[in-house]
């Protein structure tokens, strides 16, 4: 099967980018990650990307004149890599139009919370200071909104009553590092199908 080609999106940290890395050099899923795309020249992901041989992009924000013309230049580097399927790991910008309407459900983002619980930033630490008893992580297809697509897997993770934010967001960074590639996995597989707000996951064929 021909491998799909995933264009990764992050501005920091880069351990979801990592996990996607490895599931597909493991042969784990028929998915390679074919470049990554910074707006932080100093992205820890930067450096993960080239460790491992993978085009690595710092476009600057500033330099453009609008969001418009910043995101064109995105579509125009994940073009020139033939990406089907952009991953946002970590990037902290919302997505606009042009992005949206180049790979229309064919961008998805992880987030630390139970969507559509904990939107937005420091998702862990609103859920520790909620007092809710589980949270987790959610993947899920982008849309104009923030956090707001398709669902397409969760894990759920206990919320201890000793927990701080960094206690919840590690045990729950375990569970997101499993879902995400699992999630592209799928996807490479053409297993999922979006029907308005749901997301069905196809049988594998056998
Ligand atoms: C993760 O917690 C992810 O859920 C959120 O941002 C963080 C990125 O971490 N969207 P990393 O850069 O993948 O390590």
């Amino acid at each position: 099967m021909k491998k799909l080609r995933v264009g990764v999106l992050a501005s920091g940290r880069g351990s979801n980018l990592q996990a996607i890395i490895d599931a597909s050099e493991k042969g784990d899923i028929p998915a390679e990650v074919a470049v990554v795309v910074s707006d932080n020249a100093r992205a820890m992901a930067l450096d993960r990307a080239r460790e491992h041989g993978i085009p690595a992009v710092h476009i600057h924000p500033p330099y453009y004149k609008s969001k418009e013309e910043y995101e064109r230049r995105i579509v125009l580097e994940l073009r020139e890599y033939g990406v089907g399927l952009v991953c946002l790991a970590g990037y902290m910008r919302l997505v606009g139009k042009v992005l949206l309407e180049e790979f229309p459900n064919r961008i998805m983002n992880i987030h630390p919370a139970l969507l559509p619980s904990f939107k937005g930033l420091h998702a862990q630490r609103q859920a520790v200071e909620y007092g809710v008893r589980f949270s987790g992580c959610t993947v899920h297809f982008v849309d104009e909104g923030m956090d707001s697509g398709p669902i397409i897997l969760q894990a759920v993770v206990p919320v201890r009553q000793e927990d701080g934010e960094d206690d919840l967001s590690a045990r729950i960074l375990e569970q997101e590092h499993i879902i995400y590639p699992e999630a592209v996995r799928l996807f490479a597989e053409g297993r999922l199908r979006v029907e308005g707000r749901k997301v069905v996951i196809l049988r594998e064929e056998e």
